[in-house]
C-alpha cells in the first residue's frame, strides 16, 4: 500500500512528527513482520482480481462499493472466496459488488449513536485508534472527511482494509498497522480524534486520554467509547482474569469515573452522549465471523450477567474537546 498521499497531507498540515516517523519506518516495516500468517493474507489480498466498482455508498449502515453487475459470476465467486480467507470479520456489515460481509458486530448501531452529536466531519482531518478493520472510518469518509488515517496493531484487521480500499483506492483513508504506543511524541493537529473501545484495554487509561489528546489540534473533539459499570460514585470493575471472555480487560470505569478520567487528562466541555446495553442483535455470529460471540458470553441462566458473574457489557459514548 502506498502512503504517498498520506505523507503529503500529513506535511502539508504540520504534521511532520508523524511523516517523518512514517518515512523511517515503512521502508522495511512489512519486510519486518514476523507473523505466521501475515504472507498468507497479503497473498489472499493480492490475488483478488480487479474489478472496477461504479458505486460506493458510505452513508448506509453497510458500506456499499461496487454492483453486483460491475463483475461476472466467476469474478465475485473468487473475490467472497478470497475474503472468506480473512475472516473473522468482527466490524462492518460491508456490501462488495452484492457481496454481503455480515460481521459479528453490527458497527452501524454504535455509529447511529453518535453520528448526531458530533462535530461536522467536513473537510476534517480525522484520527481513529483503534480503528479495527476500518468500518467507522469509511462511514467518516461519507460525512466528507478531507482525510481518515486508522492505525490498529492488528494485522487481520490491516490485510481486511486492504481487500475493501483495492477496490476504492482514491478514497482519503488510510491504515497504519500500530498501537497507539507506535505513534510520535510529537504534537500532531487533527481536527477529530476518535478511540473507541480501546481504553478498556489500556493498562494506565489516564495516559492513554492524554496521548489521544496530543494527537488534536485546539478545540478539536475526542470521541471515546468505553465499556462502563452502573454505579453513581467513582467506580471501576477491575475482572480478575476475563471479562465476557476477552483477555486484557483491565479497568471498566463507571461514568463518574470515565469522566474524571478525561478531566484527568485536560479535556473541556466533556459529555456522555449515550449509554446503551450491547444485544444480541448487535453482537452475534454470522457467516462471516462463526466463533463465539455476546450470547456465549453471557450466562446461561440470567442475561443481565457475563459466564464470569460480572454485569453484562453496556457501552457510553464521551465526547470531549481539548482546550
Ligand atoms: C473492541 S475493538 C474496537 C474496534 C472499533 N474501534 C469499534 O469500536 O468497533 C478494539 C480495537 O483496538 C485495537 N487495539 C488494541 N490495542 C491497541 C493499541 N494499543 N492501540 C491501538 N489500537 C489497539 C484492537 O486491535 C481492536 O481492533
Amino acid at each position: 500500500m502506498s502512503y504517498l498521499k498520506l505523507l503529503e497531507v500529513l506535511d502539508h498540515n504540520s504534521m511532520n512528527g508523524l511523516s517523518n516517523l512514517l518515512k523511517k519506518e515503512f521502508p522495511t516495516f512489512f519486510e519486518n513482520i514476523n507473523h505466521g500468517d501475515f504472507q498468507k493474507w497479503s497473498c489472499v489480498v493480492n490475488e483478488l482480481p480487479s474489478v472496477s466498482s461504479s458505486t460506493i455508498d458510505l452513508n448506509k449502515g453497510n458500506i456499499v462499493i461496487g454492483k453486483k453487475s460491475d463483475c461476472s459470476n466467476s469474478e465475485r465467486k473468487l473475490i467472497k472466496k478470497q475474503l472468506k480467507q480473512l475472516m473473522p470479520w468482527r466490524k462492518g456489515p460491508y456490501s462488495l459488488f452484492g457481496i454481503y460481509i455480515n460481521s459479528e458486530w453490527r458497527s452501524d448501531m454504535k455509529w447511529i449513536r453518535l453520528q448526531d452529536d458530533i462535530k461536522p466531519l467536513k473537510n476534517k482531518l480525522v484520527l481513529d485508534v483503534g480503528c479495527g478493520n476500518g468500518y467507522y472510518g469509511w462511514r467518516m469518509l461519507g460525512r466528507e472527511a478531507k482525510y481518515v488515517v486508522g492505525i490498529d496493531p492488528s494485522l487481520l484487521f490491516y490485510n481486511q482494509f486492504s481487500a475493501i480500499k483495492k477496490y476504492t483506492s482514491n478514497c482519503n483513508i488510510d491504515f497504519i498497522p500500530w498501537g497507539i504506543d507506535e505513534l510520535p511524541d510529537a504534537e500532531l493537529c487533527f481536527d477529530t480524534v476518535f478511540s473507541m473501545g480501546v481504553i478498556y484495554h489500556r493498562r494506565d487509561p489516564i495516559e492513554h486520554l492524554k496521548k489521544l489528546a496530543k494527537c488534536l489540534k485546539t478545540s478539536g473533539e475526542i470521541i471515546i467509547e468505553s465499556l462502563v459499570i452502573d454505579s453513581h460514585n467513582l467506580d471501576v470493575l477491575i475482572p480478575k482474569e476475563r471479562y465476557a471472555k476477552m483477555k486484557n480487560v483491565w479497568a471498566i470505569p463507571s461514568l463518574k469515573l470515565l469522566i474524571k478520567w478525561a478531566d484527568s487528562a485536560g479535556l473541556k466541555n466533556i459529555r456522555i452522549i449515550n449509554t446503551a446495553k450491547t444485544t444480541l442483535r448487535e453482537q452475534r455470529v454470522t457467516e462471516w465471523m462463526q466463533y463465539e460471540s455476546l450470547a456465549n458470553f453471557l450466562c446461561q441462566f440470567d442475561r443481565k450477567k457475563t459466564i464470569e458473574g460480572y454485569p453484562a457489557p453496556v457501552r457510553s459514548i464521551l465526547i470531549a474537546e481539548k482546550p
